[in-house]
């Protein structure tokens, strides 16, 4: 049997077409390319293809986030990984600076962690390069001044909008409900919170696979796309009275509460698909007054006994339920391949010299959009 790194490397399509043609381009010869995002079957593709165009390879993960057998993967194909799996964010921030000590040409961020080490102690050369997440952006948007390279946010592309946020987020919270729950979701009331473009596709889904779903968003022009685009958009209350499935997605904290313990009925199952593990206020319905117990239902779902008799269960304790629980894996191969897809030909741009030297923490160019789809559209969906 081939291993997971080795599946998802076959199917990445889009990694797979750039490797080969980087066979003959070498972008990146002569190059040192510093990373810092998670180390997990699907970046290790990326890494490789990095390498694939010639370049030197030095990575760190991410906090929490690193696989072992990935590290090893990528040490015997020769990339430098400095550390290995932590949960200690001194021991991170050394792998970090280990990263930044090999002065590296070109950094590939998760989240503004190298970037923001590098305004501290910065060094000639450093040509730009690019930065994962929203949260990243806004991290780094008020040093755009002392940061003066090249830095392209992948998140901002409409690409990774629609194809991650809003179809692969979706298909994987409803492929999370079934695997942890083994439910069905046919005449189900399912209440979403959050209609943005997470919450777009877990609504869209889970009506897609027979549900009957609510939507709840703050935003009355939300709510509004929403009731256009065909789901109910009944007000908080009497959707919790009814749901038989809670999905919250907004990125925000205390969306429920342990107020809401009442409204909720008999076998209503919580999850939340939000970065954050602060959405469900897990901590604060665990202890509640009315709680009598709490078991472990099943592998990533506990089960909440309230005085009055009612079930409530909670699925990965309230972290991000496609990312944790039972063989959690995340948003789909494809989504990620575009994603990273995006990243190498930014890289590529960068060190090419295409991009000026004020397009600092900007979203993706258009050019590089419309070949990545178009690529997309020929190789995998033609
Ligand atoms: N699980 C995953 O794999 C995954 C992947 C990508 C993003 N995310 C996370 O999903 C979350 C949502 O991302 P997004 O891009 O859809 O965000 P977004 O900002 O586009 O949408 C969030 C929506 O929630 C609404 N909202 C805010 N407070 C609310 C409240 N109290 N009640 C109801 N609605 C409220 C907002 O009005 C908005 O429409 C973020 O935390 C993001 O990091 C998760």
């Amino acid at each position: 049997m081939t291993s997971r790194i080795e599946w998802v490397a076959e199917s990445t399509r889009l990694l797979t077409a750039i490797s080969a043609e980087f066979a003959d381009t070498m972008p990146f010869a002569g190059l040192t390319i510093g990373t810092g995002i998670h180390l997990e079957p699907k970046t290790a593709a990326l890494i490789m293809t990095l390498a694939a165009g010639g370049a030197r390879v030095v990575s760190t993960g991410n906090l929490n986030t690193t696989q072992q057998e990935t590290v090893d993967y990528l040490r015997e194909h020769g990339i430098d990984v400095k550390g290995g799996p932590t949960s200690d964010p001194a021991e991170h921030d050394r792998h970090l600076r280990a990263v930044l000590a090999e002065k590296p040409d070109l950094l590939l961020d998760n989240g503004g962690d190298l970037f923001a080490r590098y305004l501290e102690e910065p060094w000639e050369g450093l040509l730009g390069g690019t930065e994962e997440t929203t949260s990243g952006r806004t991290r780094l948007a008020p040093f755009r001044d002392a940061l003066g390279l090249p830095i392209l946010v992948i998140n901002d592309s409409p690409i990774k909008q629609f194809a991650e946020n809003e179809h692969a987020v979706g298909q994987s919270v409803l492929e999370s409900y079934l695997r942890i729950t083994n439910r069905s979701t046919g005449g189900k009331h399912i209440v979403v919170f959050g209609y943005g473009s997470c919450g777009q596709g877990v609504a869209a889904n889970f009506r897609n696979a027979y549900g009957l779903v609510t939507v709840i968003d703050t935003d009355p022009v939300k709510r509004l796309e929403a009731c256009l685009d065909g789901f109910d958009v009944s007000d908080r209350e009497t959707a919790l009275r009814r749901a038989d499935v809670v999905v919250t997605v907004t990125g925000h904290r205390d969306i429920l509460l342990a107020d809401d313990l009442g409204l909720l009925r008999d076998d209503v199952v919580l999850m939340n698909a939000g970065h954050f593990p602060l959405e469900i206020d897990a901590p604060a319905l665990l202890g509640h007054g009315d709680v009598e117990s709490v078991t472990d239902a099943t592998e990533g779902l506990q089960t909440l006994r309230t005085r009055d008799g009612r079930r409530i269960h909670l699925a990965t304790g309230g972290h991000m339920a496609n990312l944790a629980g039972p063989r959690p894996l995340g948003n789909s191969i494809e989504s990620m391949d575009l994603g990273f897809a995006l990243q190498v030909r930014c890289l590529e741009a960068i060190a090419r010299g295409r991009v000026s030297a004020d397009s600092v923490v900007v979203p993706v160019p258009r050019a590089i959009d419309e070949a990545v789809a178009s690529s997309y559209l020929e190789l995998v969906a033609g």
